[in-house]
């Protein structure tokens, strides 16, 4: 139990309940007993941000403008950490493995499609965009590559759009990629790093709650869902194993987060990779 004595706001039983369903419903994420501290956090910033006097004045106005309010609330409370090459064998599994594979068995088409389907900042889906360059070389320009960026949050898609990053969030690239991909700021901005067009151009970023419905065709040769499946329930998860193994390709590759499995989903996967899994052909 968390004590509210000192705290600024109450955050009472009904409350939590209320903002742990409205969550659920919005966007399949469970927030248990264990997540009441950080939800008491970030509803605070947004108590005071709205100039509210509690979170049941907050909750009454999410019960009378549930749509009107979804956007700003659920941007408030989603966790989006990730980092530039996360989970590297991931990475290293595509540039040595994959894409020299792809480059032969899509060579009629020449088309590849990957989707990075929480993709947070954005650093997720550059490392993709760089692995691809780094891989594809010269051919890339007679090639029809294209990766698809969506997240749930809307403000996250937007940083990842601008491509921009603080120099501490890029020291960990190989510095030979970094002056390759990333271009420095001048005057004031010396310490932000913008991504290069190439590279940005290779991406679509797009909003998109995985809970609803799909719009794009695929079918994909690889979909990213990493650290996502963690914030749902069994049921949850499942339901979107199914619709992931729809949109690959057969053949394709489904790459998880570490502390992520396909549970009872797994017969339908070969699995060939630490969290990489394969849509049988
Ligand atoms: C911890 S980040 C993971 C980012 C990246 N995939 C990585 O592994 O580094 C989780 C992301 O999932 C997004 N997310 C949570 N629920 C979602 C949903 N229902 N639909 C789409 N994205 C969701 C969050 O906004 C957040 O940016």
């Amino acid at each position: 139990m968390t004590n509210n004595r000192d705290k600024a706001y109450q955050l009472s039983s009904q409350d939590f309940k209320f903002v742990c369903d409205y969550v659920y419903d919005a966007a399949g994420i469970v927030l248990g007993e264990s997540k009441r501290e950080m939800l008491y956090r970030r509803l605070s910033r947004v108590i005071r941000e709205r100039d509210l006097s509690s979170f049941t004045e907050y909750c009454q106005i999410l019960r009378k403008h549930p749509e009107r309010e979804q956007t700003y609330f659920i941007n408030a409370v989603t966790t989006n950490l990730t980092s530039f090459y996360r989970e590297k064998h991931h990475f290293e599994y595509l540039q040595n493995y994959e894409f020299p594979k792809l480059l032969t068995q899509n060579l009629a088409s020449k088309r590849v499609r990957i989707w990075s389907s929480a993709s947070s900042t954005g650093e997720e889906p550059y490392s993709l965009a760089i692995t691809t360059y780094e891989a594809f070389k010269s051919l890339l320009s007679q090639w029809d590559v294209k990766i698809l960026a969506t997240d749930i949050d809307s403000n996250v898609i937007a940083t990842a759009k601008a491509g921009v990053y603080d120099k501490t969030r890029i020291e960990g690239i190989p510095g030979q990629i970094r002056k390759r991909f990333f271009q420095q700021g001048t005057g004031n901005n010396r310490d932000k790093f913008k991504v290069v067009s190439s590279a940005r151009d290779l991406i679509t970023f797009k909003t998109l709650n995985l809970l609803h419905e799909w719009p794009m065709k695929g079918p994909f040769d690889v979909i990213f869902c990493r650290n996502v499946l963690i914030y749902f329930d069994k049921e949850t998860q499942l339901y979107l194993f199914e619709r992931y193994y729809n949109m690959l390709k057969p053949g394709g590759l489904l790459m998880l987060g570490h502390s992520e499995s396909l549970g009872a989903f797994q017969p339908y996967f070969e699995n060939v990779g630490r969290t990489i899994f394969r849509k049988p052909v």
